[in-house]
């Protein structure tokens, strides 16, 4: 059986593990980066960066950017160009499970910033994603999460509504993005991630061209956490037994027309065979993978099931 890519999970023909055109994207250059260091010297890299990490966020994770002389990531404090999590204690394969769920995004054609699976000193795979808020030049581009737009306290109050609103008063292409919108809402129900707190939203850019940031920390938290809630922020005033009427309100909320909203859902129940072979075919162990499995299909049967609806 042939190599999968541990970027997009697609076959390789040779020996390597990633498609030269995949490490293209990611990084400029076809050659596959080393990791000179293992999960076990992070705390050590991420205390000495502390202070000055841009990146803020629960789990532990690393600004690098490529040394492209020796071929080396490196950590750095300033100019990352991309961003390195490492594996957890608490969530098994958490960086597959993102890696996976980017690449479901990416094969529904959201925009979704090049990733991939690499493998560190000690052997453990680490997930890597390109910075999309860095321009080739390395210039900074704005990047404003819901949750420093809105002032709030609480990454976990608030409502796909008001991310919403904020998207129709700030972007260039507001039909474009609350298309976006709504449907990264429904993958993630899809796909178990009840994890999309409003540090999870952002709007990128200024002046005249602001968009809906690109997806990123997409995960299924579903899959680590039996009671985990559908949705982190409220869909019509709800976070837990949403159905597709609570979908259908948030799409009209959104003004996306009946016409388009149908549209989207119709595409995404399309899409059920799809997902299941990018799970089939992804690089989490197969007992999270059957649970996936089940979660999606459980998923879909409350949006699309007739007995539910
Ligand atoms: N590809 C990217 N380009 C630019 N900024 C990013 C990118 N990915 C994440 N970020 C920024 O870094 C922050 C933390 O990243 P991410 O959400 O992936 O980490 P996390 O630890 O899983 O977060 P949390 O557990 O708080 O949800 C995000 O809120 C976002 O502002
Ligand atoms: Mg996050």
């Amino acid at each position: 059986m042939a190599n999968r890519c541990l970027c997009c999970h697609k076959p390789v023909e040779t020996n390597e593990r990633h498609h030269p055109r995949c490490l293209n994207r990611l990084f400029g250059t076809a050659r596959r980066p080393e990791i000179p260091f293992g999960v076990a010297d992070l705390p050590g890299i991420v205390t000495k960066a502390e202070g000055r990490m841009s990146i803020s966020g629960v789990q532990a994770k690393v600004s690098i950017r490529l040394d492209k002389a020796s071929g080396n990531i490196e950590p750095v404090v300033a100019g990352g160009t991309h961003i390195l999590k490492p594996e957890s204690d608490r969530f098994p394969e958490i960086p597959m499970n993102e890696n996976l769920c980017m690449n479901m995004a990416e094969e529904l054609g959201m925009r979704v910033p090049p990733h991939g699976l690499f493998a560190m000193s000690d052997g453990k795979l680490c997930y890597i994603i390109k910075r999309f808020d860095r321009a080739d030049d390395g210039r900074k581009i704005p990047n404003e999460t819901m949750f420093q737009i809105a002032g709030s306290t609480d990454k976990y109050i608030g409502s796909l509504e008001q991310v919403g609103k904020t998207i129709r008063a700030h972007a260039t292409n507001v039909g474009l993005d609350m298309i976006d919108f709504f449907e990264r809402a429904l993958l993630c129900f899809l796909t178990g991630n009840g994890d999309m707190h409003l540090k999870n939203w952002a709007l990128l850019g200024q002046g005249k061209d602001i968009a809906l940031a690109p997806c990123y920390d997409l995960v299924s938290s579903r899959l680590y956490i039996e009671k985990e809630g559908d949705s982190a922020l409220t869909i019509n005033a709800k976070k837990n037994k949403l159905r597709r009427s609570d979908f259908e309100a948030l799409a009209k909320n959104l003004r996306i027309d009946a016409k388009a909203a149908a549209n989207i859902f119709d595409r995404l129940e399309r899409a059920q065979d799809t997902l299941r072979g990018l799970i089939a075919q992804s690089e989490l162990r197969a007992d999270l993978r059957q649970e996936l499995m089940s979660i999606l299909g459980a998923r879909y049967n409350r949006l699309y099931g007739k007995v539910e609806r």
